[in-house]
């Protein structure tokens, strides 16, 4: 049996000061975490606020309204940004980036809007940037697209990547809220972002997709080059429709490589069966389902939201810095080539309170279609560029939810043509 002595030491950890930007729902969450763990030897030297007003459950002497008593301050090693407004995160972010001070956030909307000037940051100043906690908040995700997936085995990452808007589905069809007093509730418990349209609309959850495709595929995109909607066109007939053909209803972000060069990525309610792991994923839980060579399928399932988990991830990430541990950004430096396309087929249901609306020219296929009054609904194949560019989808009384394995693989409708529409009778 080894003794203790015969263990090699740990490397020497780094003593980190921090300067924390933000005292919300998720820098009260990391300040109380990071009291019960003191081996970490992280300590928060000062904290950065906008309102010196506020009521605050710590005393005063820990808080400053001066960004520079952290920013010049050289004993803080360590910036960590918690705040809400993007803009101010972001040149909070650059410039403790240019000073060499490592930066943890999890700010996800700054992230994806400046994905490569914060990369060119990072390697400029040899600074670490990490920011687990922007993506699905408790499950080590980013890490996880960093460290084990780091060979182009990956095939698609899918998932519930926005804790709120799952939280609302779940208490209007299990628990029949209505979706003003579900959204209110996720906002009581801190799950939502303080504009919740971010949520609502689906621009939080394409926001995690981007920063998904970047770690898992070496893509780096602006979100508004992905396909997406949020949650408020969902109807009641929808969730009958849902009910009748036993099936859930979520937002799901999805990538997924349709050929050695090209990667579908969108994020849209999709129709969840019984037997998917998404459909056990509900209220603040996300879920992420990987798909690889030779591993096959990885379910990660965690609290996507809420400051206790949230402030676990930005802990998480401060616990490596200890290591100088840095995301190294392999895929993307590797060059593998992989770009977004929108030149695949996707299986949709569309449903509309008045069936002109739907645009039914734009199918290459219909399989369904039900013409009721106040209800109508199609279940078609539909090009994702034709979804892109269009906009007749989105109009009031619309909604667009995707089949249950929406990618249609190995058909080129293109060869069928308006023929199928014919055949279905609708021409
Ligand atoms: N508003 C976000 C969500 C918080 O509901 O998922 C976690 O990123």
């Amino acid at each position: 049996m080894s003794t203790k002595k015969n263990i090699p030491a740990l490397p020497i950890s780094k003593k980190l000061t921090i300067g924390l930007f933000g005292f919300g729902v998720v820098g009260k969450g990391l300040y109380e975490v990071l009291q019960s763990t003191p081996a970490l030897q992280a300590g928060i030297k000062t904290i950065c606020i906008k309102n010196a007003d506020k009521k605050r459950s710590i005393p005063a002497e820990h808080f400053t309204t001066d960004p520079r008593a952290i920013l010049e301050d050289e004993e803080i090693n360590v910036v960590v940004e918690l705040i809400d407004d993007a803009d101010a995160a972001y040149s909070i972010v650059k410039e403790a980036l240019q000073k060499g001070k490592a930066v943890v956030s999890a700010n996800k909307k700054m992230i994806a809007a400046h994905f490569e000037e914060l990369l060119r940051l990072q390697f400029e100043h040899e600074a670490a940037f990490l920011y687990e906690g922007s993506c699905c908040a408790s499950i080590p995700i980013i890490r996880n697209l960093e460290e084990y997936y780091d060979n182009d085995l990956l095939s698609s990452v899918k998932g519930i990547v926005n804790g709120s808007t799952n939280f609302i589905l779940t208490k209007i069809f299990e628990e029949g809220l209505s979706f003003k007093d579900a959204l209110l509730q996720a906002q009581q418990l801190g799950f939502a972002e303080s504009n919740p349209a971010l949520d609502i609309e689906g621009h939080d959850a394409a926001n995690k997709l981007s920063i998904l495709l970047a770690h898992g595929f070496g893509t780096i995109t602006k979100p508004t080059e992905i396909l997406y909607n949020g949650i408020t066109p969902i109807k009641e007939t929808d969730a009958e429709v849902a009910k009748q053909k036993n099936l859930q209803i979520k937002l799901v972000a999805t990538a997924r490589k349709i050929n050695d060069t090209q990667l579908a990525a969108f994020v849209l309610p999709q129709f969840v069966a019984a037997d998917d792991e998404l459909a056990n994923v509900n209220n603040e839980f996300n879920g992420l389902i990987t798909e690889s060579s030779f591993a096959d399928k990885h379910f990660f399932k965690g609290r996507g939201a809420g400051a206790y988990p949230t402030a676990a991830a930005v802990l998480s990430d401060i616990a490596a810095l200890r290591y100088n541990y840095k995301y190294e950004y392999k895929k993307y430096l590797q060059q593998s080539g992989i770009s977004l396309t929108n030149d695949f087929y996707l299986k949709v249901f569309v449903s509309a309170t008045d069936i002109n609306l739907i645009e039914k020219d734009e199918f290459e296929w219909l399989e369904e279609w039900h013409n009721e009054s106040n209800n109508s609904w199609v279940v078609g194949i539909i090009h994702a560029q034709k979804l892109f560019s269009g906009n007749w989808w989105k109009e009031t009384g619309v909604s667009l939810i995707l089949t249950e394995n929406p990618i249609v693989e190995n058909v080129d409708y293109r060869k069928i043509g308006k023929k199928s529409l014919a055949l279905a009778g609708v021409l």
